[in-house]
């Protein structure tokens, strides 16, 4: 089914994504405006408990469509994975990627002030689209390029640092540091751009449910991720075993990581990868308000509303010239 014949599933899929993109932010904000007793969470395992909960979640979707009936499903399940070996091999490039992107995000983290990094790591907006252009021939037109130029432009200054947050414990960060840091998002932009293209090009190339791509996906992201947990905290888990440290707020963040998997496959499926950035762009915004009136912990300034202005115009832009010459997808 291509995005032209479910607009409806097109805007649902994009809404919802927002609406998870947005709790997921406010979660993270909250956790970390709690005070930590005891060890703390690994994050490493936190992505894999994520895929975990992804691959039931989509088990269970797939054994929906099929009127739950086990014996289609564990059909279904021989048929397109097992017995496609080679199909199910595909998905291990984007999952790979995902899991060194999911690191380098960490790595990122810890060196860069939040700020820098998300700043910066809005770049991906861009090589999205190069990606789009030059891997499924998708025809942008100059007032489309012009917008993502806008929004990249307009999501930095909505994420630029203020003064005035009373935000956590800032610590000085080395210029070694900085360098790793942006070095590590810039990596993070290109993966992101590709993997996401990547799985766009399977998913409206091939007639497989995205619910099924997604268990193919979510298999070898659970793998990598569990190669990755034991590279870096083995010692630790083998100490006091992998869900050290897990709360009911790091629960809350894996069940939200998981669920953000499978809407951001939907909008991929149904929208594109380019529109997924303008509905994460204006769920920086709406989450960064929401912060504000709830939370408290963020005073927004004449550059947060200059940005948000640029966000908003850049996504009429955009939408304008879609609605005037609709770009083409050759798959
Ligand atoms: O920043 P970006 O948009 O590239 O992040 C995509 C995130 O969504 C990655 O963390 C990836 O693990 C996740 N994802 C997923 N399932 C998909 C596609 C992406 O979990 N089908």
């Amino acid at each position: 089914m291509s995005s032209s014949q479910s607009p409806k599933l097109k805007y649902v899929s994009l809404g919802v994504l927002v609406v998870q993109t947005t709790s997921l932010v406010l979660t993270m904000r909250y956790s970390r405006t709690l005070k930590e007793d005891g060890p703390r969470y690994l994050a490493s395992s936190a992505v894999v408990s994520a895929e975990v909960l992804k691959i039931f979640t989509c088990i269970l979707l797939v054994l929906r469509d099929h009127n739950f009936s086990v014996r289609m499903l564990s059909q279904i399940l021989k048929e397109e994975i097992a017995n496609k070996a080679m199909e199910t091999m595909k998905l291990s490039i984007p999952a790979g990627i995902y899991t060194l992107q999911n690191n380098l995000l960490y790595i990122a983290l810890s060196n860069l002030d939040a700020a820098t990094y998300q700043v910066t790591y809005q770049l991906k907006i861009l090589t999205t689209a190069l990606f789009s252009v030059s891997m499924l021939e998708k025809k942008l037109g100059l007032y489309q390029w012009l917008s993502l130029l806008v929004l990249m432009a307009g999501v930095a200054l909505v994420q630029w640092p203020t003064e005035s947050v009373n935000g956590p414990q800032q610590r000085p960060l080395s210029a070694g540091s900085q360098f790793v840091g942006v070095m590590a998002v810039l990596i993070a932009c290109i993966s992101s751009g590709f993997a996401g293209v990547y799985f766009e090009k399977i998913l409206k190339q091939t007639k497989q449910s995205v619910w099924l791509r997604n268990i193919q996906l979510g298999l070898f992201g659970f793998v990598f991720g569990l190669m990755g947990m034991f590279a870096y905290d083995g010692e630790r888990v083998r100490e006091f075993g992998m869900f050290q440290g897990y709360n009911g707020v790091t629960c809350t963040v894996v069940i939200l990581q998981a669920v953000g998997g499978l809407v951001i496959a939907a909008a991929i499926k149904y929208a594109d990868n380019i529109l997924k950035g303008f509905a994460t762009s204006l769920s920086i915004i709406l989450s960064t308000l929401i912060s504000y009136y709830w939370l408290e912990d963020f005073e927004p300034t004449s550059v947060f509303f200059l940005g948000a202005v640029l966000v908003i115009a850049a996504t009429f832009l955009y939408g304008y010239e879609h609605k005037a010459a609709p770009s083409v997808i050759k798959v």
